[in-house]
């Protein structure tokens, strides 16, 4: 019996919401091209990827009630953070637990028809981003600011955040980010969302399953690990020395690589164009060019591309969003598409169990001498 090292090349499920084929990416049909041509909301996107086809003007004017009328956190919520920014947690740790905290609050957390799931879904796709804002205010001792119902999603984040309304770049480059990273395919969150939905769990249950995934280095941790990178050759000057030395030390570049893409990560391209247009002829605009100096080499010494992590870091960077942030802003894109996952595994569940191979030894038999030892100690 063969196994796939991690699971590489192999197919784990169907699904209609979205695909890689031949390095690109589509949503539902949609190459992410055309959304990013056509510039597409966020709210758009998500209703796109929960419904399988784009929203009417009526649909989405109703769709952004929706989520409009839930991001509010209650007072409950809010204490809970300022515990957990007195205990110098993770970011991500935070959010894990938050969003399994709203579950707690949430009176219809166990019910698992097609309505409750809806409205779940609602919650924590409104609530997270209130979630992220308020939790990074409190730390710096601020108080966290409501969400506003005239600003769209990626623009009522940036106000919640910095307390003032974004610039249209802002906004734009914001929502671009959202766009491209709201859903991924089987990656390794997805998975573990869908893996969670096929035991019948709840949906509180799926998405703290999936942003305890995305917390991973190899995951979506990766855009947080390479600002650290940049901020780490800027200090000593010299970026091929300490890339080599990385690289000579079997260390990991991180948002470099991908298990999918071989030739292009797609999103990268809308996300490189972002940080140069974000950051020309201001003070952030070294970090693109250290960017830039980084994938010359990583590309020539090591044939890797870059991928959706490595130029999102100085967008979020140059959007004033400190860097242990940065996976919380992944997480709260992704939430659309894990929460597009566990309806479609729930619509047409079969419990997600594969095998292992056993390689350990069998039939041993326990001798008397090995039970005395065993019970002295
Ligand atoms: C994303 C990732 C986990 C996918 O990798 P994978 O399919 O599991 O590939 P492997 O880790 O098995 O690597 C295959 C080879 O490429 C090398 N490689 C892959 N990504 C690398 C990276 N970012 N830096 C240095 N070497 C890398 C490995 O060292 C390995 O080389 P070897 O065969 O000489 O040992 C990997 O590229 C990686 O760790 N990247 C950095 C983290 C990151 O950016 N994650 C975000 C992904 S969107």
């Amino acid at each position: 019996m063969e196994i796939a090292s991690g699971l590489e090349g192999t197919f784990a499920c169907q699904t209609r919401i979205s695909s890689i084929i031949n390095d690109q990416l589509s949503y539902a049909g949609y190459n992410i091209d055309e959304l990013m041509k056509h510039e597409l909301s966020f709210e758009e996107v998500v209703y796109l990827l929960w419904h399988l086809h784009l929203p009417s003007k009526t649909e989405l004017d109703q769709f952004n009630q929706e989520i409009r009328k839930n991001s509010k956190i209650s007072e409950a919520v809010e204490t809970c953070l300022r515990i957990q920014c007195r205990q110098n947690l993770h970011p991500m740790s935070v959010l894990r637990s938050t969003v399994s905290l709203l579950g707690v609050f949430d009176r219809e957390a166990e019910n698992t028809d097609r309505r409750s799931t809806y409205q779940q879904s609602v919650n924590l796709l409104a609530k997270i981003p209130t979630i992220v804002a308020a939790f990074s205010r409190l730390r710096k001792s601020l108080d966290p600011i409501q969400p506003r119902e005239d600003l769209t999603f990626a623009a009522n984040f940036l106000y919640m955040l910095n307390g003032t309304e974004p610039t249209k770049t802002q906004e734009n480059a914001l929502n671009k980010a959202l766009v491209l990273h709201a859903d991924h395919e089987l990656n390794a969150s997805t998975f573990a969302a869908r893996v969670c939905a096929s035991t019948l769990s709840d949906v509180y249950s799926c998405i703290t399953t999936a942003i305890g995934t995305l917390k991973g280095s190899l995951h979506g941790g990766a855009n947080e690990r390479v600002f650290e990178m940049l901020e780490s050759i800027d200090a000593c000057g010299d970026t091929e020395s300490y890339l080599q030395k990385k690289l000579d030390s079997k260390e990991k570049i991180m948002g470099f690589g991908h298990r999918v893409y071989t030739t292009v990560d797609p999103r990268q391209r809308y996300l490189k164009e972002m940080a140069y247009v974000l950051t020309a002829g201001t003070d952030n605009e070294k970090w693109y060019v250290l960017s830039i100096e980084v994938e010359k080499f990583i590309r020539e010494k090591k044939g890797l591309i870059p991928n959706v992590d490595f130029y999102s870091a100085t967008v979020y960077h140059a959007l004033d969003i400190e860097s242990d942030l940065f996976t919380m802003i992944f997480a709260m894109s992704r939430v659309a598409g894990w929460l597009a996952h566990v309806s479609e595994q729930k619509r047409e569940n079969r419990l997600i169990r594969p095998r292992s191979r056993y390689v350990g030894e069998l039939g041993l038999h326990i001798e008397s001498s090995e039970k005395q030892i065993s019970r002295r100690k």
